[in-house]
């Protein structure tokens, strides 16, 4: 098993009969999705809302019951990936481009479960490229700003063409390095018009699981 599944499959673990759940994205959710599916065939009783056109698709495969998410009302509990984790629990999310429904659906969830392999600990956000999802429209004026912010952009592109998100919208990501004031940063950010959301997850996971490499697994609560 990799590290990136140990971590999932964890997580799974605290998934319960009758709870609503929020299915998170990329290769490390992928894991949950699918542990989580062995065990809807195996009797699980749970309602899901996924955060990607892509972990949706893989939970009906498995026969996870997947509910519009303005039917679903509260979330028990999200299990999703992350590329950054700070001491303070503070996120980057969204290298799979996903971070708008992710952070919707994490909003909306009583607890939000990270799972990653030990390698996304960081002391401090921002080596990773911080993701901002910007809407077409106006969006080289957007960049600008985001320039002018001292952000460093660069367009996220799928070959030849910019990439676009679930949500039609595109991605700039951000080369900041070290990212000093993260709640204040997520703020402004998000004030700038053109910008839809960004990858800062502040203040919003609960329980932090990691796979480290000697085999031990970090499970730390807030
Ligand atoms: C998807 O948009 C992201 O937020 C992922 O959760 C994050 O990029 C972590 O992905 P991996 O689990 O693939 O590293």
């Amino acid at each position: 098993m990799n590290l990136k599944q140990i971590a999932a499959e964890r997580a799974a673990e605290y998934i319960q009969d009758g709870m609503k759940v929020g299915l998170g994205t990329g290769s490390t959710a992928y894991y949950a999705i699918c542990k989580l599916g062995e065990r809807v065939r195996d009797g699980l009783q749970i309602q899901a809302v996924a955060t990607s056109e892509a972990s949706d698709k893989l939970a009906r495969e498995w026969g996870i019951p997947i509910i519009p998410f303005d039917q679903i009302g509260r979330l028990d509990i999200t299990i999703d990936g992350a590329d950054e984790v700070d001491p303070d629990f503070n996120l980057i999310k969204g290298g799979g481009g996903a971070l708008l429904r992710e952070k919707i659906v994490a909003a909306n969830s009583d607890q939000l479960i990270v799972v990653a392999d030990g390698s996304k600990a960081v002391d401090k956000l921002g080596r990773f490229p911080l993701p901002v999802e910007v809407v077409p429209f106006a969006s080289e004026w957007t960049f600008k700003a985001l320039e002018s912010m001292g952000c460093s952009p660069e367009w996220r592109m799928n070959g030849d063409e910019r990439y676009l998100t679930d949500n039609g919208n595109l991605i700039a990501d951000c080369r900041m390095e070290a990212i000093e004031q993260a709640p204040e940063l997520n703020i402004q950010l998000n004030m700038l018009p053109g910008v839809v959301d960004n990858g800062l997850f502040i203040n919003m996971a609960n329980i932090v699981i990691l796979a480290k490499e000697d085999g031990s697994i970090d499970e730390l609560h807030r």
